[in-house]
């Protein structure tokens, strides 16, 4: 019979704590890393440069042709993006970037032409992919899967954290209403909304530290692999 690699999925809103979890989940297992958010602004990106954001077919064409790498970066601790061997780890992070991300995110033909594409991510000895439908659309077979959350407000202060960090002036009630519009848009869609799939596992990460949200995914990862997959 063919092995098919295991996966983890990591699902839930931006600022729930999925990009460090996932990141750290995948180097601690020696697995491989799928940071999906990343493919729809790295395509953002690339129609933003092209100037074919409000052009569907082009949109579609660099769906279908984008030449993108997902690996780790262990410096920052997140996924780390190439496009065509350029690094846009940090381009495809910006505000504007993540804003047209969404806007594209909605449109069911993008969605299905990134889906064997996000598939193909899952090679030996296994992945762990990170997004808003991985455990829903993509993986809907995954042994575990993952459902983050946490409250606007703390994701908005973690967002305003980071920013702070990069000496890039905010306004903290800015980004809380920019956090709620994304959220509105990625509920809201009908192509593969956000939504925790039935068989996930929630966790609230607003009052808990990372090391907090890998011990209880670490206890899960024991009960759903029968002790067979664990890390230190
Ligand atoms: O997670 P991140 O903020 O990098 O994702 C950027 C945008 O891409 C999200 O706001 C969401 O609209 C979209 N996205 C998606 N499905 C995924 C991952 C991201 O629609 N699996």
């Amino acid at each position: 019979m063919k092995h098919i690699p295991p996966v983890i999925t990591i699902d839930g809103p931006s600022g729930s704590g999925k990009g460090t979890v996932s990141y750290l989940l995948a180097k601690a297992l020696g697995w491989h890393l799928l940071d999906s958010g990343a493919l729809y602004r790295v395509l953002a990106y690339a129609a933003q440069r092209a100037g074919v954001l409000e052009n569907q077919s082009a949109l579609l064409h660099l769906a279908e042709t984008l030449e993108v790498q997902c690996g780790k970066d262990d410096q920052r601790k997140t996924a780390r993006i190439l496009l065509n061997d350029e690094d846009v780890t940090d381009a495809i992070r910006a505000e504007e970037v993540g804003k047209n991300a969404s806007k594209i995110a909605v449109l069911e033909d993008v969605r299905l032409a990134l889906i064997e594409r996000q598939r193909a991510f899952r090679l030996s000895p296994g992945l762990v992919a990170d997004g808003r439908d991985m455990g829903t659309t993509i993986f809907p077979d995954a042994p575990l899967k993952i459902y983050l959350t946490a409250s606007p407000e703390e994701r908005a202060r973690r967002r305003y954290g980071q920013l702070l960090a990069k000496n890039v002036d905010v306004r903290l009630a800015d980004l809380l209403k920019e956090i709620e519009a994304r959220d509105q848009r990625d509920q809201k869609r009908t192509a593969s909304p956000l939504k925790a799939a039935k068989d996930a596992i929630l966790i609230d990460t607003t009052d808990l530290s990372i090391e907090e949200v890998m011990e209880r995914i670490r206890a899960e990862l024991k009960r759903a692999f029968n002790g067979a997959v664990d890390f230190q």
